[in-house]
């Protein structure tokens, strides 16, 4: 298939860009490179801001020549904290530049999108396994930008759009060094950074309701995220549905404390860890109900939090 890879040269959307090369398929990437690397992306990579007025018709000519069959679409700033500090970016960043997206897609007969949600659009939920159906609640501008993108996802079915919503858990690992996260907005590469540079990892909260009193998360492996998108894409070809949202999680909760260990054991540091007081915001356990995706797009998580860590580590050293 030939697919547009919206920010295909940041850390998901190059895996995914990757991933999708390898399967067959042939990749054109749209990137500002705003927060991504030119360097993780081996084909064609179109330098346009999405988030711009001009994008709608740069973006239609280039599917003008190209007659995308599907359009994955990554695009967007992801940092929570910046998002509450900055809502009007974020909205005009990450809302403004799907209107404009599907504004194109719209134009050019392009009918198939597979858009990067989040378990932010749960917001602090009051059961620890959200399923798909569970009322979402989003407590920060960035959850309430991926909230209403798949809305628009839905709403676009009126000119026949089909669309996935993937509802990503907390993504991490890598599948070579050079497409590794760089940025230090999760857990496992904020704890890595901090150690490759002498300080000690913190923990915030020590006693939340869970097995040892800090944080539960789902931590998923970005390759097993990859196989997602293109299972997505497959099953957008091959169905009638017009549109669905899938949790991409393993179903399996680790605690922060789970992690250090694991980081302990890939890089043999005995380190020590700091004890902080809780974060607002922080919900104690969130993990994904999968059984959705397990049942319908028939995906299943392969790495382990060990190979996780054991990637990010190696491509940190
Ligand atoms: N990393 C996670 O844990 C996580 C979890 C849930 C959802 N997501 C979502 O997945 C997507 C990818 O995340 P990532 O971790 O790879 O982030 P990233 O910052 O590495 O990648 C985003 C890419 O989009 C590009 N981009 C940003 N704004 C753009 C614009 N206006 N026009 C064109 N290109 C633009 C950036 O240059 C970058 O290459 C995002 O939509 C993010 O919200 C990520």
């Amino acid at each position: 298939m030939k697919l547009l890879i919206t920010g295909g040269a940041g850390y998901i959307g190059a895996h995914v860009a990757s991933l999708a090369k390898r399967s067959g398929h042939e990749i054109i990437v749209v990137d500002d490179l705003s927060t991504g690397l030119a360097d993780r992306v081996d084909c064609e990579i179109v330098n346009i801001d999405i988030a711009t007025d001009e994008s709608v018709s740069a973006l239609s000519r280039l599917m003008k020549k190209h007659r995308f069959e599907a359009v994955i679409h990554f695009a967007a700033k992801k940092q929570v904290g910046q998002s509450v500090e900055l809502p009007e970016h974020y909205y005009q960043q990450n809302i403004g530049g799907l209107a404009n997206l599907l504004l194109a897609m719209r134009a050019n007969k392009v009918h198939k999108l597979v858009f990067s949600s989040s378990a932010a659009t749960y917001g602090i939920p009051e059961i620890d396994y959200p399923n798909e159906d569970y009322p979402a609640a989003p407590i920060n501008p960035y959850g309430e930008t991926k909230l209403i993108g798949e809305w628009m996802v839905k709403n676009a079915s009126v000119w026949g759009l089909k669309g996935v919503n993937l509802r990503y858990f907390n993504v991490a690992g890598c599948e070579a060094p050079e497409l590794a996260d760089t940025a230090e907005f999760n857990l496992i590469p904020i704890a890595i950074g901090m150690l490759k540079r002498g300080e000690k990892p913190k923990v915030f909260g020590t006693d939340y309701p869970t097995k040892d009193g800090s944080c539960v998360r789902d931590y998923v492996h970005v390759g097993d995220l990859a196989a997602a998108h293109l299972m997505a894409v497959d099953y957008l070809a091959a169905e009638r549905q017009e549109f669905k949202t899938f949790n991409v999680g393993t179903g399996t909760g680790a605690s922060v404390f789970e992690v250090l260990a694991e980081i302990k054991k890939a890089s043999s540091i005995d380190f020590e860890i700091e004890i902080a007081s809780r974060r607002a915001g922080d919900p104690p356990k969130l993990v994904a109900d999968t059984s959705r995706i397990e049942k319908i797009l028939g995906f299943k998580a392969n790495h382990g939090l060990e190979e996780i860590v054991r990637s990010a580590w190696s491509a940190a050293s």
